[in-house]
């Protein structure tokens, strides 16, 4: 039994097998063949946050897989009213096969996993969003190859996202290139782990210059709407426009996790870009997260 609470819970060879496997089970979904290892089985969701693409993802994968998933919020299950996550852990996991979260706290993910009798996932903490960085990995790959020895360029926040590819750089061997405005940075203890492979400044250009991938995220993630004029402010100069596009290598793809706030983080034209691959990104979320359910309760195929 094992959880998935960040990037790091992977050796870089299962990292690996899981996006071969996510592409082999989006051409198996492609070509209709019905697949149901996990019939009876159920995944409980735990969603303290918003979300379309992580619970969507999550449900059609238990429905291809023959199994189901159940949707818990806080506003109509008594997590809510302060029953204590361990207790919610031991109940949950004793009904069903396989546990997803997201909430705030990382340590209250650490917590649940704990007291689980089955696999925890990660859905976003504030800490991490490791499901993300599979779909992200899995559409850099079957557009350009491998993400060894490529230069990425993570443009704004030093959040969750920044976080899970500090983690991938380190797990894939990748040059990752953070510019974040001064105060923004990403946590030094998360940065200690790529040293080799992580650089950070403060200008986006420095950062973009050559890269094969830019991504960047919304300036104020959920849990920091009070924060939003300040954020406003302090990012403008790191807005993802054409001209700073422009610098990037001559094939580079553009990411967002989404959802994106156009004008604010991204412009129009770099959404709508050529080289924009945010639709398959977020397609990418469900093949990779079949994989990665795939992998926690079945093992290796
Ligand atoms: N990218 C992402 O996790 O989207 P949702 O918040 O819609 O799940
Ligand atoms: N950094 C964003 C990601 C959303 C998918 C947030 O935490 O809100």
């Amino acid at each position: 039994m094992r959880h998935f609470l960040s990037l790091c819970d992977l050796a870089p060879a299962e990292l690996d097998y899981l996006i071969r496997r996510a592409r082999v089970l989006k051409a198996m979904r492609a070509a209709g063949s019905v697949y149901e290892p996990l019939r009876n089985r159920t995944l409980g969701m735990v969603f303290e946050k918003s979300s379309t693409r992580t619970r969507v993802a999550f449900e059609v994968a238990m429905a291809d897989f023959g199994g189901q998933a159940i949707f818990l919020s806080p506003h109509d299950t008594q997590l809510g009213r302060g029953e204590p996550i361990e207790d919610t852990a031991r109940v949950l996991s004793r009904m069903v096969d396989i546990i997803m979260v997201r909430t705030f706290e990382h340590e209250k993910i650490q917590t649940f996993a704990r007291y689980s009798r089955v696999p925890v996932i990660n859905g976003l903490t504030d800490m991490f969003h490791p499901c993300q960085l599979l779909a992200d990995v899995l559409t850099f790959v079957e557009h350009r190859g491998e993400l060894r020895g490529r230069r990425v360029a993570w443009v704004g926040d030093g959040n969750n996202m920044c976080h899970s590819y500090v983690n991938a750089a380190m797990l894939l061997g990748f040059e990752l290139r953070i510019a974040c405005p001064q105060g923004y940075a990403p946590a030094p203890a998360v940065l200690a782990t790529a040293a080799a492979n992580v650089t950070l400044c403060h200008d986006p250009r420095q950062a973009v210059r050559d890269a094969d991938l830019v991504v960047t995220d919304v300036w104020a993630s959920m849990g920091q709407e009070g924060e939003s004029n300040a954020r406003m402010a302090a990012f403008r100069p790191f807005q993802v426009d054409e001209e700073l596009f422009a610098l990037a290598g001559s094939d580079a793809l553009f990411m967002h996790c989404l959802p994106a706030h156009r004008g604010e983080e991204v412009t129009v034209g770099v959404m709508d870009h050529a080289r924009s691959v945010v639709w398959d990104e977020a397609e990418n979320r469900l093949h990779a997260q079949k994989a990665l359910i795939e992998l926690l309760l079945c093992g290796v195929q």
